[in-house]
């Protein structure tokens, strides 16, 4: 289907996603040091630690919110250390905030319409909802993809938590994304809207691959491959998620910072 979103070449063999050396300083506070980190093509990754660790600084440098004081990020094999955030996007990274950034006023449907027309060619043009067939069925596609068929009529503002978060990430998936970057998407869900994000999660197609930043163990563990612990602004341990949960310093960290 076209619904417009930039093409791709095809990607060499190597990483997705390629820290080396990463360090962001604001003033004298080093948020970031050192950290490198590899992530594959279609590989899922937790970035766990404790507040103040250094995980949003680390997507912030990766998206150019807040881009790295030295060191490099490569997206498949592209150096994007000094990319404008836009450019990061044209090439198919995408990331949802710790805090929303939805339209509360607007339906479930006019959000995902918006972003699909956003990410798409012709996004100058007049706006006619209806006109543009594969935009509404592409935006319809991912109403499904994070379950909300039934509520895409509903204006954002009667929605419930667990229903807005999913809906941040249909916005994330808009366009052609190859990776995403998500920030605490459980944060304030309840047990049930966590067993349904987890679904969401591990339904996305294989080739998207994501870094998720998660405090519920529960939660990162089940929908990831492989894991790194931050601690104090550098990779503190990396490993697969049995290693992980397992290790007696990660467990003393977890403890330690109230996250048991
Ligand atoms: N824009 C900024 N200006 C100044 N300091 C910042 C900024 N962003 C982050 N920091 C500092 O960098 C450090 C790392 O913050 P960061 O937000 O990356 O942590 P985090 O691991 O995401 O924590 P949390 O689990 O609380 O979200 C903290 O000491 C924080 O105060
Ligand atoms: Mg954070």
């Amino acid at each position: 289907m076209d619904n417009g979103a930039p093409r791709f070449s095809s990607v060499a063999a190597g990483a997705a996603l390629e820290l080396r050396g990463v360090t962001r300083l604001f003033g004298a506070l080093a948020a970031l040091t050192d950290v490198t980190i590899t992530v594959r093509p279609g590989e899922r990754r937790a970035v766990l630690g404790s507040n103040g660790a250094g995980k949003t600084t680390l997507f912030n440098c990766v998206t150019g919110d807040f881009p790295p004081s030295s060191g490099t990020i490569r997206f498949f094999g592209e150096d994007i250390t000094h990319f404008p955030p836009y450019e990061r996007i044209r090439r198919g990274l995408r990331r949802t905030y710790q805090i929303s950034a939805l339209f509360p006023g607007l339906s479930v449907r006019d959000n995902v319409y918006l972003a699909c027309r956003g990410v798409s060619r012709g996004r100058f043009s007049v706006l006619r909802p209806g006109t543009n067939d594969a935009l509404m069925h592409a935006s319809e596609a991912l109403i499904q993809a994070v379950h909300l068929t039934a509520v895409r009529e509903q204006r954002v503002a009667e929605l419930a938590h667990g229903q807005q978060r999913q809906l941040e990430i249909a916005l994330a998936l808009a366009g052609a994304p190859r990776f995403i970057l998500f920030d605490e998407p459980a944060a304030g869900l309840s047990p049930t809207e966590r067993r349904e994000l987890i679904e969401i999660l591990t339904s996305l197609p294989a080739h998207i691959g994501y870094i998720i930043i998660e405090h519920d163990m529960d939660v990162a563990l089940r929908v990831v491959e492989s894991v790194t612990m931050m601690h104090n602004g550098r990779v503190f341990k990396e490993g697969l998620p049995h290693e992980i949960e397992a290790d007696p310093e990660v467990q003393e960290l977890y403890l330690g910072a109230g996250h048991a």
